[in-house]
C-alpha cells in the first residue's frame, strides 16, 4: 500500500497560521502548505517561504519530520487533506468581530474560490473571523457539502472557559470537562450545567457567582487579549484549530464544538426562519469531518441563549449577503 502523510494546507501566514503550521509540524500531523499573498509594497519579500524555512529548520531540534512549503500560489495547495482558513484581517481594540465583516467577507470569498478550484476534495477550517459568516461564505463558495466545511471557534471558546475555572478551581486544566454552544461572539453560551471537574459537578464546587464570572470571561475573552496586544489573539485560537485537525488527520472522533451547519439541531431551522445556519455545536470531528453533531435537551434559559445567539449569527449572514448579494 502507497502510504504518505497528510497535507494541510493553512491560507494566511500570519500569527495563527504562522502558530497553526508550527504545531502541525511538532505533533507530526503531516506535511505544511503556508499560502499568503504578496505584499505589493515590497515585492522583494517572500513572507511564506521565509516562514516555512525558519520552522523547518526547528525539525532537527524538536525531532519533527515534515515538508513545510511556504508560497505565493494556490496551485500547491492541490491534494489537501485539510485546508486552514486564516486569512483576513484581524481586531484592532476597539473593534467587535463583526466590524471585520466588509473586508474579511471578500477575502474568504476569494479563497473558497481557490480551494474550491485547486483542493475541491479538501476538508476546510474556518479560522477568519467573523466567524460563523465566514464559514457562511466558504460553504456557499465552494459548494463542498456541509460535513467538509466548519469553524474554529467552540474549541477555543472552551479552552478559554475550562482555562479560567481551573484557575479558579486550583486544579489542573486537564480535569475540567464543559461544553459550549453558539456563535463566536460576546454571546456564545457556555454551559456550567454541564461542566464538571472528573465528573463532578462544577456548580457543587463553586458558588455560582464565581462560575459566572468564569463564563463571563470566556464570552469577552477575545476581546481581553486584542485591549492588551493591540491585535487578536494567536496561540490559543491556534491550538483548538489544532485540535480539530488532528480529530480529522487521525480519524479519533472526538466530541469538539465546531461551528457546524445545523437545521433542526438545537431549534436551528426554527429561529431562523426556517432556514440552516453554521452555528457553535458539539460536533463528533473524524476523517469526514464533521460526522455528526450531537444533540441534547437544553433547559430554558440555554434555548433563550442560544435562541440569541443564533439571532446574532442570522443578522451577522444577513450584513454579509447584503455586501455580497450572490451570496444569498
Ligand atoms: C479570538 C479571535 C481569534 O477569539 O476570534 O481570539
Amino acid at each position: 500500500m502507497a502510504m504518505r502523510r497528510a497535507k494541510i494546507s493553512v491560507i494566511g501566514a500570519g500569527n495563527i497560521g504562522g502558530e497553526c503550521a508550527r504545531s502541525i509540524a511538532m505533533k507530526e500531523l503531516g506535511d505544511v502548505v503556508l499560502v499568503d499573498i504578496q505584499n505589493k509594497d515590497k515585492p522583494e519579500l517572500h513572507m511564506p517561504r521565509g516562514k516555512a524555512i525558519d520552522l523547518a529548520c526547528c525539525g532537527p531540534v524538536e525531532k519533527f519530520d515534515a515538508r513545510i512549503t511556504g508560497t505565493f500560489d494556490y496551485a500547491d495547495i492541490a491534494g489537501s487533506d485539510v485546508v486552514i482558513v486564516t486569512a483576513g484581517v484581524p481586531r484592532k481594540p476597539g473593534q467587535s468581530r463583526d466590524d471585520l465583516v466588509a473586508i474579511n467577507a471578500g477575502i474568504v470569498k476569494n479563497v473558497a474560490q481557490n480551494i474550491k478550484q485547486h483542493a475541491p476534495d479538501a476538508h476546510v477550517i474556518v479560522v477568519s473571523n467573523p466567524l460563523d459568516a465566514m464559514v457562511y461564505v466558504m460553504w456557499k463558495v465552494t459548494g463542498f457539502p456541509a460535513n467538509r466545511v466548519m469553524g474554529q471557534a467552540g474549541a477555543l471558546d472552551v479552552a478559554r472557559y475550562k482555562t479560567f475555572l481551573a484557575w479558579e478551581l486550583g486544579v489542573s486544566v486537564e480535569d475540567i470537562q464543559g461544553l459550549l454552544l453558539g456563535g463566536h461572539g460576546d454571546d456564545m453560551v457556555p454551559l456550567p450545567r454541564l461542566t464538571s471537574v472528573n465528573g463532578i459537578p462544577v456548580q457543587d464546587l463553586l458558588p455560582a457567582a464565581k462560575i459566572q464570572a468564569c463564563v463571563d470571561r470566556a464570552k469577552v475573552g477575545g476581546g481581553e487579549v486584542v485591549k492588551l496586544m493591540g491585535t487578536s489573539a494567536w496561540y490559543a485560537p491556534s491550538a483548538g484549530t489544532i485540535e480539530m485537525v488532528e480529530a480529522i488527520v487521525r480519524d479519533k472522533k472526538r466530541v469538539i464544538p465546531c461551528a457546524a451547519y445545523c437545521t433542526k439541531e438545537f431549534g436551528v431551522a426554527d429561529a431562523n426562519g426556517g432556514k440552516g445556519l453554521f452555528v457553535g455545536v458539539p460536533c463528533v470531528l473524524g476523517a469526514n469531518g464533521v460526522e455528526r453533531v450531537i444533540t441534547f435537551q437544553m433547559n430554558a434559559e440555554e434555548r433563550k441563549f442560544m435562541d440569541e445567539s443564533i439571532s446574532h449569527v442570522k443578522d451577522l449572514i444577513g450584513a454579509t449577503v447584503k455586501l455580497f448579494p450572490e451570496l444569498a
